[in-house]
């Protein structure tokens, strides 16, 4: 194939950093996609897989293999253009940077791997049937990806789909799209002219007609459950929409009183502070037993004032904000609270540079304040406390989030009754435990996943490309001999 010029609108893509002078710096241009261009994209998408008669559905794995790496080969080519524009956008600083494009080459190395150890182990025979199993592609899938890891968690989901023979069309993310825009002439090189088709623009205005055309088979989101649910509402048939859902998350961090403070807070700290606190699996709620309330809250806003802030570039743990609206969201947060009875405990807490809002760690946070049960997405750090540990079960059982629990306890070897209870209480509720260890999505060969309305299916190597293909099989009630 090869990429298509865009001849519509377009709008500056604006970096949360300044100039010198204080200027805003504009370092690029997006397209801004018309309802009927967004429709273009998924037609396009729709006609290369040809209801499976299509070029790239009928290649054979190898051939499908051969094709993406060739795209990694050229995506790790241009990988200190794509780790500066990540920067440059959504101000992630160089470690983290830097580990968003690696860890996505190895997601992508392991899933080829995955792939090929899955189709030479695709021989069964049962009842005298012997069958030769292939994983074959769903259809045309619709792919976002969120503003806090626009690349990986777009390549998680978009390759394992590619390297099954789906058709994409990928909507690039209002924040942190540039990285695609750079990456365009890799997918016309590597792919067949259809096979990887791209939407840009507001997503209320070019996601809709997408998803009410029908065309869509398969639906790969990270972002809020509030998009995800109005986007599938728009689908024809919803109920027979393949989804793989990556959503909410209010992860609490629960320090019982035999904790290692020390650790506690070093976990905690990481855990609600990296990249500003904006992802999904970020400790958003630290709930402290009282006997260790005082020591951890002295600890942590030590440790959280000793945090260097600035720009990306460098090893500043507080970076500025890519998403225009979230520093004025996080004063309302942190009123809210102090007008409720919780002090902003640490030097610095909730101090704002334009973009640059170091975060405030409130306490004690209850459960009349918003901090105590909105998503926060960002630096802002809440903490509770609590007497009786069945309170807090009880809270993680009600909410409607569901993804993980960080336990500290020093106890955990010992495996007495109280802390099995605790530990299936946590497990119910959501789908990892973290003992004294923060909260995160990785290694990216476990199973990431989360219950009510934080996620639907599972991101893993393995688990995703269940999710993007159809078990098939040829079988026999003579030996099978080949297929393909
Ligand atoms: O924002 C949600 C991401 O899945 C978090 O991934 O735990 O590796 O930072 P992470």
């Amino acid at each position: 194939g090869k990429v298509v010029p865009w001849e519509g609108a377009c709008s500056d893509v604006v970096s949360p950093l300044f100039a010198a002078d204080g200027s805003r710096i504009v370092i690029g241009r997006q397209a801004v996609f018309t309802p009927e261009a967004s429709m273009a994209a998924v037609e396009a998408a729709a006609r290369s897989w040809a209801r499976g008669r299509g070029e790239w559905a009928q290649k054979s794995m190898e051939q499908r293999i051969a094709a993406v790496e060739l795209a990694v080969h050229r995506l790790k080519e241009r990988r200190s253009q794509i780790v500066e524009v990540l920067q440059w956008e959504i101000c992630k600083n160089d470690a983290d940077a830097a580990k968003e494009f690696d860890r996505t080459m190895e997601y992508i190395a392991a899933s080829i791997a995955q792939l090929r150890a899955a189709e030479s182990t695709g021989v069964v025979c049962d009842g005298g049937v012997h069958a030769i199993l292939r994983r074959s592609p769903v259809g045309v899938m619709m792919n976002l990806g969120p503003m806090n890891y626009p690349f990986n968690e777009t390549y998680a989901t978009l390759i394992p789909a590619l390297l099954c023979g789906n058709s994409v069309v990928m909507k690039i993310p209002n924040l942190g799209g540039l990285a695609h825009v750079l990456t365009m002439e890799v997918y016309a090189e590597c792919f067949p002219k259809g096979v990887v088709n791209f939407v840009a623009g507001r997503g209320r205005d070019t996601m809709p007609p997408i998803m009410r055309s029908g065309k869509v088979d398969l639906f790969a989101f990270i972002g809020s459950s509030k998009a995800a649910d109005s986007l599938i509402r728009e689908h024809p048939q919803p109920h027979r929409l393949r989804s793989l859902l990556s959503l909410d998350g209010k992860n609490l961090g629960i320090v019982l009183p035999d904790a290692d403070v020390g650790v506690a807070v070093k976990e905690c700290l990481a855990g609600s502070t990296a990249f500003n606190g904006q992802r999904c699996t970020a400790i958003k709620l630290i709930m402290l037993h009282e006997s260790i309330a005082d020591d951890f809250c002295r600890r942590f806003s030590d440790a959280i004032a000793a945090l260097p802030a600035g720009p990306p570039f460098g090893q500043s743990a507080i970076t500025p904000l890519p998403e225009p609206e979230k520093p004025k969201y996080l004063a309302e947060l942190v009123d809210d609270a102090t007008s409720k009875g919780a002090k902003v405990i640490n030097e610095r807490g909730g101090e704002t540079d334009r973009t640059l809002v170091f975060p405030a760690v409130l306490y004690p946070v209850t459960k009349e304040m918003r901090a105590f049960h909105e998503e926060q997405f960002g630096p802002l750090v809440a903490i509770g406390k609590y007497s009786d540990i069945e309170e807090v079960l009880q809270h993680l059982a009600d909410v409607h989030f569901g993804q993980q629990v960080a336990l500290f306890t020093s106890s955990a070897a010992q495996g007495s009754h109280q802390l099995s209870h605790i530990l299936d209480s946590c497990a119910l509720a959501t789908c990892r435990v973290n003992i004294n260890a923060q909260c995160q999505r990785g290694p990216d060969s476990f199973p990431f996943a989360g219950r009510k309305s934080s996620a639907l299916g599972t991101i893993s190597v393995s688990e995703v490309l269940r999710a993007v293909s159809v078990e098939t099989m040829v079988a026999s009630k003579s030996h099978a001999e080949t297929w393909g």
